[in-house]
């Protein structure tokens, strides 16, 4: 049986770290994602040092930029003709409003636009695989996100709440319509929600304030070990081949909450995200 190959973004540490580990375990090649190569080179370490056989590749993209992520995706399909896997994990939280040099929101740049972009790049890739899989780690944390059109990067009254929220509901909708927009099925997308994760997402970019309320919040999670078993469990299991456009948590499909269920918004935010990547077919006419 042909080796897999699978790419994880943010996958230098927390969940991401540990997917990457649980995927090179079971003997595929993963292609990790990180925002510089000294991250990378640290993160292939800490795999190497418990699973010395795996099979790991580094590719450097600043996710919130979408020229680094086309240009990330074009040296990865160079090298990778068939991908089996997208994990598109990467994620912040900011406590404060900030815009990138490409004059986009980062948290919505990080969080939905480069899911979008990921799998726009590579989907020629994962088509040419038998059974080529985009997991979306998204959040529960959708429940209290609203999708603001007119200005998603909430610059009037931002809050991180509200952009984490329209982030991780963003990620459902995106997997949604994926799925009504594809073609013909050929490519599987699956939602997750890691549930509560003892990560430091919410001590990198945030408040004191913030970073107080995520330390004692963060008491109650799981481990990041625990955190990536349900993006495996997309990613690689064999009997949910196929079983498309659904969210996931503890290894089981889940409902959404109400604010996931209204198929209308799903369109005009697609529709809005092929717009601010510049994306006129987004399934390369299927090819
Ligand atoms: N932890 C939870 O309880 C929880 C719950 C629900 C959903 N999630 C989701 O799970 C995913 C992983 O989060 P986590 O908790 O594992 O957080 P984490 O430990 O902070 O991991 C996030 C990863 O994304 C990377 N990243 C962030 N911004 C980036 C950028 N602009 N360019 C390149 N890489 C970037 C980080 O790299 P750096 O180290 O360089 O920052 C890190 O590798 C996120 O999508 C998050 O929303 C987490």
């Amino acid at each position: 049986m042909n080796k897999k190959t699978y790419i994880v973004t943010g996958a230098n540490n927390g969940i991401g770290l540990e997917t990457s580990r649980a995927l090179a375990a079971e003997g595929a090649k993963v292609l990790l994602m990180t925002r510089t190569a000294e991250k990378g080179q640290s993160a292939m370490n800490d795999i190497l040092s418990t699973h010395p056989n795996a099979d790991l590749e580094n590719f450097v993209a600043e996710m919130s930029l979408l020229g680094d992520i086309r240009k990330a995706c074009t040296s990865i399909l160079e090298q990778h003709i068939v991908i089996d896997g997208l994990v598109n994990n990467v994620g912040t939280w900011m406590s404060n409003y900030e815009v990138t040099k490409e004059g986009i929101e980062t948290v919505f740049a990080t969080n939905h636009l480069s899911y979008f972009l990921m799998a726009h790049m590579l989907y020629p890739a994962l088509r040419k695989s038998e059974d080529g899989r985009i997991v979306n780690v998204a959040s529960n944390a959708h429940s209290y996100g609203k999708i603001n059109i007119a200005d998603p990067g909430y610059s009037k009254n931002y809050h991180g709440l509200k952009s984490n929220g329209q982030s991780k509901l963003a990620n459902l909708y995106f997997t949604f319509e994926f799925f009504n927009q594809q073609p013909d099925h050929r490519v599987s997308v699956y939602a997750v929600s890691p549930g509560l994760v003892k990560t430091d997402i919410g001590l990198k970019h945030t408040s004191w304030l913030h970073t107080l309320a995520w330390k004692f919040r963060r008491r109650k999670g799981q481990t990041p070990a625990e955190g990536a078993r349900t993006s495996v469990f997309c990613a690689t299991n064999p009997d949910i081949k196929g079983v498309s456009g659904k969210y996931w948590e503890s290894a089981k499909q889940k409902e959404v909450f109400e604010s996931a269920q209204n198929p209308e918004l799903g369109k005009q935010l697609w529709a809005l995200s092929e717009e601010m990547c510049c994306i006129k077919d987004y399934f390369h006419s299927s090819k």
